[in-house]
């Protein structure tokens, strides 16, 4: 009996989860025989349900919202970048059957800033607003860009000048209130608030977004976020939601566990042309 490997995401809510369809994409493209599917689990069920998950053969679990610091904490050992991130969005299965603990997403969205968009980060000076899970997750890796200057910003100004002092030594980052915005500019504003998802915005004053300049939303829907149509308010270049960084670190994810590397604009044209129609 051949037994197909199996993969999940672990999530809460997870029904609306794209991983699924993401990672079937993947494995239909690579010609890769695994099943991928989406599991509804509340945090104190998080511990019983992933080793549960292995125990019965699982070789690799996605976990999102509100489970990737847990998943951080289970992992037996974990990736540089999952180290400093403090969340782990990617479980593997180790030939010792130890569990590796990866974080994709901020390599996921500097692949797509990178790749997808054409928009450098090198020397720039960038902004995330937000100090939370999604901020920390993407700070390692933008700041290996070496962009000229990174600061975080956040309704609570003591979260975000902590976070900036976890990472100091990694590059020039600095974090403050939304206050200390009022005369700055910034070539790149990447939106790491959960604001946007209920339709607010943090307080962005006028002339933030530098001429030519570029914004996105890690987060993503149908229709535009809240800060993705206050990019096209201020006249970005581009801006764009997260649904790129979506796929790229799916991507990242399937490379971890299967080796092979998907080709991801077929997925985020055909993700792209749903939700447009
Ligand atoms: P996540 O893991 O998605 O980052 P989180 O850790 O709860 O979630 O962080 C949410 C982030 O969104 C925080 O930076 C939060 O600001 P505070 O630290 O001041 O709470 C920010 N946020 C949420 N709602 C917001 C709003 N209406 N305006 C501005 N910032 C908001």
């Amino acid at each position: 009996m051949t037994l197909v490997d199996r993969y999940a995401v672990f999530g809460h809510p997870i029904k609306h989860s794209k991983s699924p369809r993401i990672h079937r994409l993947f494995a239909e493209q690579t010609g890769q025989t695994l099943e991928y599917s989406a599991q509804e689990v509340p945090a104190e069920q998080f511990q019983s349900s992933v080793a549960a998950f292995f125990a019965e053969g699982g070789k690799g679990l996605n976990c999102t919202v509100p489970l990737k610091e847990l998943a951080w904490n289970y992992a037996d050992s974990k990736t540089e970048r999952a180290q400093f991130s403090k969340a782990v969005n990617t479980l593997a299965l180790q030939a010792d059957g130890s569990i590796l603990g990866d974080n994709t997403d901020g390599i996921g969205l500097v692949t797509d800033l990178l790749n997808n968009h054409a928009i450098p980060l090198l020397g720039m000076r960038i902004l995330i607003l937000g100090a939370g899970g999604a901020s920390r997750g993407i700070i390692g890796p933008i700041i290996e860009q070496s962009p000229q200057t990174l600061v975080i910003a956040n309704r609570t100004a003591d979260k975000a000048s902590q976070l900036a002092d976890e990472f100091h030594r990694q590059g020039p980052i600095t974090g403050y209130g939304y206050e200390t915005l009022e005369n700055k500019q910034f070539d790149l504003i990447l939106n790491a608030t959960s604001a946007s998802l209920s339709g607010q915005l943090p307080p962005l004053p006028a002339g933030l977004l530098a001429s030519g300049g570029n914004c996105y939303d890690l987060a993503y829907g149908n229709e535009p976020t809240a800060f993705v149509r206050w990019g096209l308010e201020n006249h970005a270049a581009k801006s764009l939601d997260g649904l790129g960084m979506l796929v790229e670190q799916a991507a990242e994810a399937f490379f971890i566990w299967r080796g092979v590397r998907p080709k991801t604009q077929p997925v985020i044209e055909l993700l792209n042309s749903e939700r447009q129609s």
